[in-house]
């Protein structure tokens, strides 16, 4: 069993680092100050994390188009111009016990109480803090909800983090790149050395009076199917703790070097792929049943592309380390053509798609996947605004799965996967989509949901999933912090606030569901957990960013300037 501990404060056992928040001056949030005034953000950071780009590398570059979104991005990475928290840890100024000592002078009530959840939801082995649960309700079957998830503890690191509170992010870090080096098996097969767990608990044995962990590669989920999220959320960690804190002696030990390498070497291997997407099982990340979500992601592709980014600012360019940034660099490139130009639709494209030609054989063919213009879908014709855009689900031979994905379209604009213009695209879709996608509770994990023969053909008949519930079109208060996050680096922090207050009007009195159904969201999920820990993280992260929006730098990466720009459909197809 989990470790509970709802006497954190008082004994003492999180560490109240000495950190304030000391960007005040920017009080009332205007983004445009924030990005035209690097100078008040004047603060430290390690060169060694965050100013290796693809240019240390010989690949040919395209010339970039700087603007107003661009500077942001640099200022993100830039070390004369970034605001770094870990500046602020220098100011000896003691941060609230209840964890809000960065928010505004009055806070909503809700953060207090969010910060009280969180705590009470930290898991300790042998005496130290090494995460955080996934839900603390006792009224239905535990499951697995009394683990630690690794997808789950990002938002509550992210919280952490952003309250000066590292130590918890370090010990995860740790003890889940332990787990990572346990021989794996399921059945009689033996998993990849790299493979993180999907989730672990710690053991209790009251009679020798020791603790042990047990993780969970999958091998124990309902389904069976490996985590393929987990490295790339561990990676991505990795580099928000080091950005967050400036310490990069974590990053620089042998074991993360090397723990980073697993991870890596399980996606860059050679094979028989034909695209530089990674190929999965169904259910292999958030949406963790079957969904129709096998093949090619957009979850997993833009967290894979992140996760390369944060890897390319993490390993040290020694000689294992170069070799494997020079995979990577040849792996971006590839990627950011293939998704900026296959995965993206707008009402042009969308259009094209409709007037394709099929059975077009040889490199010269325009309709490159052989889609059927007839697969495409009632529902996204009237759904594409005449401004704005997405990456879609999902393609394949003769498949495009034309779902909109909140986490891989907001991971693609926080890591740069996708252009300023296809970030500015997203955004303006949100707004004008807002009662789908938004509408009484933040936000669709995915629109619209799948209902009859589809559900039954695409999920088996999953009584769970049915239509707009669960991962089948329900509402996912985590999703928030996501959301925000593309908001800030979008300049769009109002499309935020206006979420977060419509969570504010139910998340706390609906007792912080995981999920909620309905076309509109207006209802606490059929089989949803109450207290649902990465609700409460998500929440408190969204709130914290929109409060001190330069904690967006731990979690975004500025575009490549050396990766090549989107190629226009017209000039690319035709060319
Ligand atoms: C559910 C979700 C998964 C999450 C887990 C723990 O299985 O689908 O994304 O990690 O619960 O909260």
């Amino acid at each position: 069993m989990s470790t509970l501990n709802p006497d954190v404060l008082q004994n003492g056992s999180v560490k109240n680092s000495d950190s304030i928040n000391d960007s005040h001056e920017l009080d009332e949030y205007d983004f445009s100050r924030f990005v035209d005034r690097p100078r008040l953000l004047n603060l430290e950071r390690q060169r060694s994390c965050d100013e290796r780009s693809l240019n240390d590398l010989p690949v040919p570059f395209s010339p970039h188009q700087s603007s107003r979104a661009d500077n942001f991005g640099r200022a993100l990475d830039n070390p004369d111009s970034v605001y770094s928290p870990i500046k602020k840890s220098g100011c000896n100024t003691p941060m609230s016990h209840f964890g809000y000592g960065m928010m505004a002078s009055d806070p909503h009530p809700m953060i207090a109480e969010a910060w009280d959840d969180l705590r009470r939801a930290l898991v300790f082995f042998r005496g130290q803090p090494v995460g955080t649960i996934a839900a603390l309700d006792n009224s239905d079957e535990k499951l697995n909800y009394d683990q630690v998830f690794v997808r789950d503890f990002v938002p509550s690191a992210l919280a952490f983090l952003m309250n000066g509170e590292p130590e918890v992010v370090k010990n995860f870090l740790l003890k889940t790149l332990r787990l990572q080096g346990w021989e794996k098996k399921i059945d009689r097969f033996q998993l990849g050395e790299g493979v993180m767990p999907a989730s672990f608990k710690v053991l209790h044995d009251p009679i020798r009076n020791t603790e042990t962990l047990m993780a969970d590669f999958g091998e124990s989920a309902i389904g069976r199917v490996a985590p393929v999220d987990s490295g790339f959320w561990w990676i991505i960690l990795l580099r928000a703790y080091t950005k967050s804190t400036g310490d990069t002696s974590l990053a620089d030990k042998p074991e993360c070097q090397n723990g980073i390498r697993l991870i890596l070497s399980l996606c860059l291997s050679e094979g028989f792929d034909t695209f530089p997407t990674l190929l999965c099982a169904d259910g292999c990340s958030m949406i963790d049943r079957r969904m129709g979500v096998y093949g090619y992601p957009i979850e997993i592709q833009a967290l894979f592309f992140m996760a390369l980014r944060c890897a390319m600012l993490l390993l040290k360019h020694d000689g294992p380390g170069k070799e494997l940034i020079e995979r990577i660099v040849k792996r971006l490139h590839a990627l950011t053509y293939h998704m900026r130009n296959y995965f993206w639709l707008d009402l042009k494209q969308l259009n094209d798609i409709y007037r394709y030609k099929t059975e077009e054989y040889s490199h010269t063919a325009v309709n490159k996947f052989n889609v059927m213009p007839d697969s495409l879908p009632d529902w996204v014709m009237d759904f594409m605004p005449v401004h704005g855009g997405y990456f879609i689900g999902n393609i394949g031979p003769s498949h495009m799965d034309f779902r909109w994905f909140c986490l891989g379209n907001c991971i693609a604009i926080l890591s740069s996967l996708a252009t300023q213009e296809q970030s500015s695209a997203i955004m303006d879709l949100i707004e004008s989509r807002w009662e789908e996608l938004v509408g009484a509770m933040p936000l669709k994990v995915c629109y619209p949901a799948i209902e009859n023969h589809e559900w039954r053909i695409v999920t088996g008949s999953d009584p769970k999933n049915t239509r707009w519930s669960y991962h089948n079109g329900g509402s996912w208060p985590v999703l928030l912090w996501l959301l925000t996050a593309a908001c800030i680096k979008t300049g769009r922090p109002q499309i935020a606030r206006r979420a977060i207050e419509l969570a504010e009007t139910r998340l706390s009195k609906d007792g912080w569901p995981e999920y909620y159904d309905g076309k509109l969201g207006r209802y606490i999920g059929k089989q949803a957990r109450k207290h649902q820990t990465w609700s409460v993280a998500g929440y408190l992260v969204a709130k914290m960013m929109l409060e001190d929006p330069s904690h967006l730098g731990m979690i975004a990466i500025e575009e490549d300037k050396h990766l090549k720009p989107v190629l226009r459909r017209s000039s690319s197809w035709t060319a």
